[in-house]
């Protein structure tokens, strides 16, 4: 009986001892050097002074630094993690880690998949709403190219294509329907699988399909994010295929496409739709910290939404995303 008492005012006290400590959340990204990455990682700054927690920034570009990273939280004593990992499919390792440290996590940006390649739903997610962003994409390409009044048999769309992940396959899926939905010709659209998510990599794709299909006069770009379609951008003017003669629409809205939408000169890329920094990086942050301070629970999955963004509206738009 003693003993059971002994134990038990133990437990109290260790107890007691943990929700004392002060709350330190860790917030991993798979590519630093990303504007957008960047982005969400100010506005979790924000939630930290906001909420009195230490955000800790991690760069994770591989698996074994996503690794190294959990453990490094656990010995720092963080409660949890928000992460956006650098393949989705290390998934069930990431869980595993995290409950074996203890560690609660919440998913950013590319969704988690277990070994079947499903969604692993116990871990609250914050995406964006893939397939309808990139049918807004889609949609102002179209209402761009008859703005120009191009004939859309002369005119070649690049996809820039990152298909194994997810949210990137529902982006580009979405600007291709909008595209096919307003007449335009199948046969025109040309994929680009870049290696990574990146301007370099979406270069080099863009590149190849460029000089395959040396035939179209005017040419449209779609991507994942506003680095693919920037890629693509790039890639044209090598070629002599200027602003007049391209349209790009990115997805994404930070610095990238704010440094590209306000050049002196327009340029190939017309426009993005932004999408909220702001919610992904302060609002996964003070639902990770509400759930570590037992005040509520995450919710199990959060879609955002985007505004169509260029040279004309960017003021209007950036107002009404808060940002
Ligand atoms: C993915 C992309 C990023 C960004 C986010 C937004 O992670 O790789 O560039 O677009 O989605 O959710």
């Amino acid at each position: 009986m003693k003993r059971t008492l002994i134990a038990a005012a133990a437990l109290c006290a260790a107890a007691l001892a943990h929700a004392a400590d002060p709350v330190k959340i860790g917030f991993l990204v798979k590519q630093a050097e990303e504007p957008w990455f960047q982005d969400e990682w100010r506005y979790a700054e924000v939630a930290a002074k906001e909420k009195g927690f230490t955000l800790v920034k991690i760069g994770i570009p591989n698996g074994e630094k996503t690794m190294a990273a959990i453990d490094n939280l656990a010995a720092q004593k963080a409660q949890g993690f928000v992460i956006c990992a650098p393949d989705v499919k290390l998934g069930k390792a990431i869980e595993r880690a995290a409950k074996r440290n203890n560690l609660k996590v919440v998913s950013v940006d590319d969704r988690l998949l277990d070994g079947s390649g499903k969604p692993i739903e116990s871990i609250p997610h914050m995406g964006i709403s893939g397939y309808q962003i990139g049918k807004q994409v889609g949609e102002g390409i179209i209402a761009e190219i008859k703005a120009r009044k191009w004939n859309m048999a002369e005119v070649g769309a690049i996809r820039v294509a990152y298909d194994q992940l997810p949210t990137g396959k529902e982006r580009t899926t979405g600007a291709i329907d909008a595209l096919k939905a307003g007449g335009f010709p199948a046969a025109n659209i040309i994929d680009a699988p870049q290696a990574k998510t990146d301007t370099e990599n979406a270069f080099n794709a863009a590149n190849i399909a460029l000089t395959k299909n040396a035939r179209f006069k005017h040419w449209v770009a779609v991507g994942l994010n506003d680095e693919a379609v920037l890629g693509a951008v790039r890639a044209a003017e090598g070629r002599g295929i200027k602003a007049d003669s391209m349209i790009g629409i990115g997805i994404g809205g930070a610095k990238a496409a704010e440094n590209e939408l306000n050049k002196p000169q327009p340029t190939g890329f017309f426009g993005t739709v932004m999408i909220s920094a702001k919610e992904h990086g302060y609002q996964t942050s003070v639902n990770l910290y509400n759930w570590i301070t037992g005040k509520a629970t995450p919710p199990a999955e959060v879609l955002t939404k985007g505004m169509l963004m260029t040279r004309a509206n960017q003021a209007e738009v950036r107002k009404a995303m808060g940002q």
